[in-house]
């Protein structure tokens, strides 16, 4: 664990970023929070340069506005551009990133292909590195659920989720910033349940009783999955908050 480290987060006022600037400005730790309402944008490059003046780790939590696939390509490929070249010049020396179990294997999904895209550049930057995988958010829940739901049934696919509190993500993160470069690790709920689960618990949660049923043909947010998709794999760090 390092001591004294300055540390740029971007994505800073987001639901994990402002996680992470809390717990490591709690912990002492010199936090730069940048997002545009700092006045850094990663799009323009503004205050990029400013905001990276002396840091040793960057932490990128950043995410897209727009989730249709051609701005969401747009947005982490130049996002990821302009922090990499950034954090060279700036000498820093670990990139931070938050990515999703199962990017490079949902091949048909825009967003998880920007994901796999933004791995990529960091991975091919030379920057020393730790890509964080996490699955599913338990707070991103209610709108994958919302995703399947059609007027007379919740339509979900055949397949397994593992569901972890953002907190949980926020704290690995934190965690990670001030470690040693690990390269890809990936971190998961503490169990994998179906989407048939998710959809009942979440459905209870609502008093929304609509019938739920399982159908080969449904789709998470257009990408076929199966009980292994979207799931970690061996020596993945595991969460402890239960969705369930
Ligand atoms: N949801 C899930 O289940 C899940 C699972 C695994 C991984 N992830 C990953 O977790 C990451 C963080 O997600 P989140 O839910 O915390 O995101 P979020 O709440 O939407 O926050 C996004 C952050 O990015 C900033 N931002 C957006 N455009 C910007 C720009 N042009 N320049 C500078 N900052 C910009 C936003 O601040 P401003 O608006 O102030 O700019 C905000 O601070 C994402 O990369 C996502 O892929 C999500």
């Amino acid at each position: 664990m390092l001591d004294g480290v300055k540390i740029s987060v971007f994505g800073a006022t987001g639901q994990i970023g402002s996680q992470v600037v809390d717990l490591l400005a709690a912990e002492g730790h010199d936090v730069v929070a940048a997002s545009r309402r700092t006045g850094v944008d990663v799009l323009t490059g503004a205050g990029v340069a400013g905001a990276l003046r002396g840091a040793h780790v960057v932490v990128d939590v950043l995410n897209s506005p727009s989730y249709e696939d051609e701005p969401v390509l747009e947005f982490f490929g130049t996002a990821t551009r302009t922090l990499v070249e950034a954090a060279q010049s700036a000498g820093v020396g670990h990139y931070v990133a938050l990515s999703i179990v199962g990017a490079t294997r949902l091949r048909m999904s825009g967003y998880m292909r920007a994901k796999a895209a933004q791995e990529t550049l960091i991975e091919a930057s030379g920057l020393p590195y730790t890509i964080v995988r996490a699955t599913q958010f338990d707070e991103f829940a209610e709108l994958i659920v919302a995703s399947m739901t059609e007027e007379e049934v919740v339509r979900v696919p055949d397949a397994r989720i593992q569901p972890i509190a953002a907190a949980e993500v926020a704290a690995h993160v934190a965690r990670a910033a001030i470690g040693s470069p690990a390269g890809v690790v990936e971190l998961g709920g503490p169990d994998k349940i179906s989407f048939a689960e998710l959809a009942r618990i979440v459905g209870a949660r609502h008093g929304d009783h609509r019938p739920i049923v399982v159908d080969e043909d449904a789709t998470y947010f257009g990408a076929r999955v199966d009980d292994d998709s979207l799931v970690t794999g061996e020596g993945a760090v595991l969460g402890t908050v239960r969705f369930t």
